[in-house]
């Protein structure tokens, strides 16, 4: 049996699977088990920060594989606490809680909230519409994606959502029993979608006004994918909690809440926990990978890398501008609306050698490895003007068929 139809029998179908089999991964390229080659312009959704085949990763995860692999949450754990200090000092805020994923990452920001809520007489929380926060009951609260809400209502109550970017509906909404607002300043699933300067100015000033938390979900935009270490820096603000996952564990699971010193308190001994958060593992991988990250001064790599792919890209728009409608992003997550589906374009891509996704319909989105060049940003654009000229085309000729 070959492995689609194998997957086919004992998966629960709930992924649209690429029709790629992969032999390995190396640097930025992804490798079949024909012997083709793909650039990667997906990273893992976000995952793969270093690409593939890090040595420094893979040596700290073998270290770590040698000593333990699991000791549970009972006992102190050097890796454990190493990468905690390390993001401590790396963002300023005072203390981490680790997690397996960044579904688990946002349910417990939602319950630091709701504990602090329930102190200071507050149970609303807040996100915007068009979010993505995860797929646990709390977090798919959260999420306004109707495409993963329909059929699981009801959701947690005192959840509502605010039209993203409408400064009228953030004056209208948010009032002295709001809890949390939790924000995507770059929505990933959404579309990459910037939130506004004017919007996040009125959230703070709100924020001051009523006294109430502002929950940052880094979990895709987190650990310099926007050319900083969080995209609310983009902004000059200080949310309360940073949620993080995705990359932060160097390609194995880990997630994590970062609290501001004002809510350390908040959880006290037993009212939290998990089995295998900040496994120590997927830990060393962390700590390996924000070593590797910043020792290359990957921050301004990705600037530099980001503004030189967006500028290509808007050139490219400029040829066609009947396709496209907008190129956005911060650093190295971006964004190619296009003005019809993008579905045919991914393929296409995939059929060239290159991999990147269509997110909302119509956008691609793109999130390669941190660690690109830009001989690889002229091969993307090179091949993205190759896929739309046969994307014409097709559709030239579809059109010249209907008409005959
Ligand atoms: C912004 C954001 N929040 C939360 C999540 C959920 O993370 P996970 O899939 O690790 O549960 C994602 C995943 O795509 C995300 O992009």
């Amino acid at each position: 049996m070959n492995l689609h139809d194998k997957e086919k029998q004992f998966l629960l179908q709930t992924y649209k699977r690429l029709p790629i089999e992969i032999d390995h991964a190396d640097g930025v390229y992804i490798y079949d088990k024909e012997g083709r080659r793909y650039l990667d312009f997906l990273g893992g959704i976000a995952v793969n920060a270093l690409g593939y085949n890090n040595s420094r990763v893979k040596s700290a995860i073998m270290a770590q594989v040698d000593r333990y692999m699991h000791m549970s949450n009972m006992f102190y754990m050097d890796a454990q606490i190493d990468l905690a200090e390390m993001l401590c000092n790396l963002s300023g805020y005072s203390k981490v809680f680790l997690t397996n994923s960044g579904t688990e990452a946002i349910e417990g920001a939602i319950k630091v909230a709701r504990k602090w809520g329930s102190k200071e007489k507050k149970a609303k929380l807040f996100a915007l519409s068009n979010s993505f926060h995860g797929r646990t009951f709390g977090a798919l609260s959260l999420t306004d994606r109707p495409k993963y809400r329909q059929g699981f209502e009801p959701f947690l109550p005192n959840v509502d959502h605010i039209a993203f970017n409408s400064v009228d509906e953030l004056r209208k909404k948010i009032d002295g029993s709001t809890t949390a607002v939790f924000i995507e300043f770059v929505q990933g699933e959404g579309g990459v979608n910037l939130v506004t300067e004017e919007f996040v100015r009125e959230l703070f000033s709100l924020k001051r006004k009523h006294k109430f938390l502002v929950v940052a979900d880094e979990i895709q935009t987190g650990i310099y994918r926007t050319g900083k270490l969080f995209s609310f820096e983009h902004y000059g603000v200080h949310p309360d909690l940073v949620t993080v996952a995705k990359p932060i564990g160097g390609g194995l699971p880990l997630g994590g809440i970062l609290v501001d010193s004002s809510l350390e308190q908040v959880l006290e001994y037993g009212t939290h926990g998990t089995t295998f958060g900040g496994n120590p593992v997927s830990c060393a991988a962390g700590l390996a990978t924000l070593k590797e990250l910043t020792e290359k001064h990957i921050d301004q790599h990705v600037t530099e890398m980001g503004n030189y792919f967006r500028q290509r890209l808007v050139e490219f728009k400029s040829r066609h501008e009947n396709l496209v409608s907008e190129v956005r992003g911060f650093g190295l997550m971006v964004g190619v609306e296009f003005r019809t589906e993008c579905g045919e374009i991914v393929s296409r891509l995939m059929n060239n050698g290159i991999l990147a996704n269509c997110t909302n319909g119509n956008v691609v989105r793109l999130l390669p490895p941190l660690i690109i060049e830009r001989e690889h940003i002229d091969i993307f654009v090179e091949v993205l003007e190759k896929a739309v000229q046969s994307t014409i085309t097709d559709s030239q000729m579809k059109e010249r068929s209907l008409q005959n």
